[in-house]
């Protein structure tokens, strides 16, 4: 029988996850389904209930929906307790399992597909909101030497950095501050602020870039973000959010099925199609 799994959000035709997880299940063999499920703004606990009478194996949440999937979720990954945030949710003997693969997509796509190991490394991350919380556990699995967070409103950088502090190997190896605060230059610099959606760039200086720096900016689309332009203007080697984007599908297909597809196929054919 065909398990049937689908992407819960609100819009939801732009979402890139139909076009995703029919190429892996082709590639690895697997019989399954995969659509574009729009559920109400109020009615997304109604969405799901109705999945699972329906039989679904699975769903994919997104936009506004990620942390009531978490509320939802009868039990959570550590990843995705952490994330406050879910993203895959298994629909499994009667649970609701809840989970993040958004970090894990990152770390993926830095390491395996940039090629750039985080162990030892200093990670600028910043922004400090959703997209930023749901990457920090799997940075801190990684062994960075530090992952300093940089938000424009530092309260709430000092928040997240707090709440992960217990989380870190050694003290200070979280850190958070303002903008104005940063110093040195950096091996990995994360833009997780919501800045490129708006054209605009969040003011990081041109000294936490080099030669050696990755710049990722979680965003992506035809054109590189302004952060990815002066990251590049100052010799960073830069990358937007799209691998991100498959290897968290990945991650999550994974969680279902047992077997991890490859995905450079897909994104090339998602990049020609950008
Ligand atoms: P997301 O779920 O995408 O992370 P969010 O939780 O609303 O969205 O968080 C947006 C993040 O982008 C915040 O860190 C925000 O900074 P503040 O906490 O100071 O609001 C940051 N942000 C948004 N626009 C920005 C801009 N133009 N420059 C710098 N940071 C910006």
């Amino acid at each position: 029988m065909t398990d049937k799994y689908c992407v819960i959000g609100n819009p939801i035709a732009h979402s890139k996850s139909p076009e995703i997880h029919p190429v892996f299940a082709a590639e690895t063999g697997q019989d399954i389904v995969y659509e574009r499920c729009l559920a109400p703004v109020d009615g997304f606990v109604d969405t799901v209930r109705r999945l699972v009478a329906e039989g679904y194996r699975g769903a994919n949440v997104t936009v506004p929906f990620k942390l009531e999937a978490a509320a939802i979720a009868t039990r959570l990954s550590e990843r995705g307790r952490l994330a406050g945030a879910v993203n895959t949710l298994s629909f499994e003997n009667g649970e609701i399992v809840g989970d993040n693969t958004d970090g894990a997509g990152l770390v993926t796509d830095i390491v395996r597909n940039a090629g750039v190991s985080l162990a030892g490394k200093r990670i600028l991350l910043l922004g400090a909101g959703g997209a930023a919380r749901g990457v920090i556990l799997p940075f801190l699995e990684q062994g960075p030497a530090a992952i300093v967070i940089a938000n424009r409103t530092r309260a709430t950088a000092e928040a997240l950095g707090a709440e992960f502090a217990a989380h870190a190997a050694q003290a200070g190896q979280v850190s958070a501050i303002g903008f104005d605060e940063i110093a040195g230059r950096f091996d990995v610099v994360v833009n997780a602020t919501s800045a490129s959606l708006a054209g605009d760039l969040p003011p990081v200086p041109a000294s936490s870039f080099g030669p050696d720096t990755l710049a990722v900016d979680l965003m992506y689309g035809k054109e590189p973000t302004p952060f990815m332009e002066f990251a590049a203007l100052h010799g960073a080697q830069v990358r937007d959010g799209l691998g991100m984007l498959v290897e968290q599908a990945a991650e999550a297909f994974t969680i279902w099925r047992g077997v991890r597809p490859g995905t450079t196929s897909v994104l090339v054919a998602l990049r020609d199609k950008l």
